[in-house]
């Protein structure tokens, strides 16, 4: 018979379904079990949709009185667009609460203490590292109030982001321009440099199989207004930003605009602009096995320190092989190893780490084989 944790790591697998729709809302799974029987299971797909609670109630219909609810993050207790989530399931008869994580924004939270005042058990941190990955962006989003931004780029093996005569398609392959497809479906902003538009004339938009995501907001940077004419990234396939001012504004109007994540997709001079802000929260690089040479043109762009020991130093967190290629995931400063939980069909974001540290604080608290 499976046990929380199995229970709720499917239901952090459904969670993961809601990664290219579910902005800028966090991404929720629940699963509803009896006897460790799933009898009930959903996802929060869309923000002002069904939240995960209510699908998996009623898939389970009658099934749920006497149930546990496996969620992965604390049922709402607010009456937003939907009703309160802990609410329901005290009308459904689920008698015991699972959830992985407590949810900070204040405006939701509370309904583990509602629940509990209904008379129902609520049991708190089941593979608590695991949904907290899993919901970084939203977490991030409540500690700043700014989106989390992934920077991007493709560069050889030396280093270099295009070759001297500045092309740059295709350093990497097939595979890895897929991955790169998927960080794109997962970020609700794109953000490149004014002179990536004028000398490539990229499209910026998503084109995977079967995407049917928002797609995210092409965002130019272009202080001297250089950007116009019959470019891609003006056209009408998802909207475009043509932003005029320095990060930080952008960070705060893309907030404002309920941009939660954001992907840099370059040049070199944005992505050092980004680094030396301090404003990337994520350094995904796919390196290809191809060497472009001294005039290639180099990853950041400016003066950076002469010395070894005053360089920017990035935390590496991941290294993957893709096709030809390797994937390292890096990071500012440290960031918990968890688990992915993602769904094997979801498609991989370049946020989540596939394996558990062991150095990883223990703080799963699910009880073996309980339903
Ligand atoms: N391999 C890859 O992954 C990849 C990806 C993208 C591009 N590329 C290559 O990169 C090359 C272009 O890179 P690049 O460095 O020349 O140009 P870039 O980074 O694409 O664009 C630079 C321009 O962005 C504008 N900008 C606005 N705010 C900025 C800020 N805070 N900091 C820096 N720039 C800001 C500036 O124009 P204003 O002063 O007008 O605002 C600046 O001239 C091309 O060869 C392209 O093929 C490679």
């Amino acid at each position: 018979m499976p046990g929380d944790e199995a229970l709720m790591r499917r239901a952090l697998a459904l969670a993961e379904r809601g990664r290219t729709t579910v902005s800028p809302n966090p991404l929720v799974g629940c699963v509803v079990a009896r006897n460790g029987q799933i009898v009930g299971e959903g996802f929060h797909a869309r923000a002002g949709g069904p939240h995960a609670e209510v699908v998996a109630l009623r898939a389970a219909s009658d099934r749920a009185a006497g149930a546990t609810a496996y969620v992965t993050l604390e049922p709402c207790a607010h009456h937003g667009r939907t009703p309160p989530c802990a609410q329901a399931l005290v009308a459904a008869g689920v008698t015991r609460v699972v959830a992985a994580t407590m949810d900070p924004d204040p405006v939701a939270a509370g309904g583990a203490d509602a629940l509990r005042s209904a008379g129902v058990r609520v049991d708190l941190g089941c593979c608590e590292e695991e949904a907290r990955q899993q919901n970084e962006i939203f977490f991030h989003g409540l500690a700043t109030g700014r989106p989390f931004v992934v920077v991007k780029a493709a560069v050889s093996l030396d280093g270099r982001i295009a070759a001297a005569d500045g092309t740059s398609r295709w350093l990497t392959g097939e595979q890895t321009r897929q991955r790169a497809h998927h960080l794109r479906a997962a970020a609700d902003a794109v953000i490149v440099g004014s002179q990536t538009v004028l000398d490539d004339d990229p499209a910026l938009t998503v084109r995977l199989p079967g995407y049917d995501g928002t797609p995210p907001l092409r965002v130019v940077l272009d202080r001297r207004r250089r950007v116009g004419g019959a470019l891609q990234v003006l056209d009408d396939a998802a909207p475009t930003l043509l932003h005029r001012g320095d990060l930080t504004e952008l960070l705060t109007a893309l907030w404002d605009r309920k941009v939660r994540s954001a992907l840099v997709e370059g040049g070199a001079s944005v992505v050092a602009a980004f680094l030396r802000a301090g404003l990337a929260d994520r350094v995904v690089l796919h390196i290809a096995p191809v060497l472009l040479g001294a005039r290639g043109r180099p990853l950041v762009t400016g003066d950076w320190p002469a010395t070894l020991g005053e360089a920017p130093r990035l935390r590496l967190h991941d290294v993957e092989q893709v096709g030809d290629d390797a994937v390292l995931t890096l990071a500012p400063s440290p960031m918990p190893r968890a688990a992915r939980a993602a769904d094997p069909a979801a498609p991989a974001t370049g946020g989540a780490a596939p394996a558990r540290d062991p150095a990883a604080p223990a703080a799963d608290r699910c009880a073996p084989g309980v339903d």
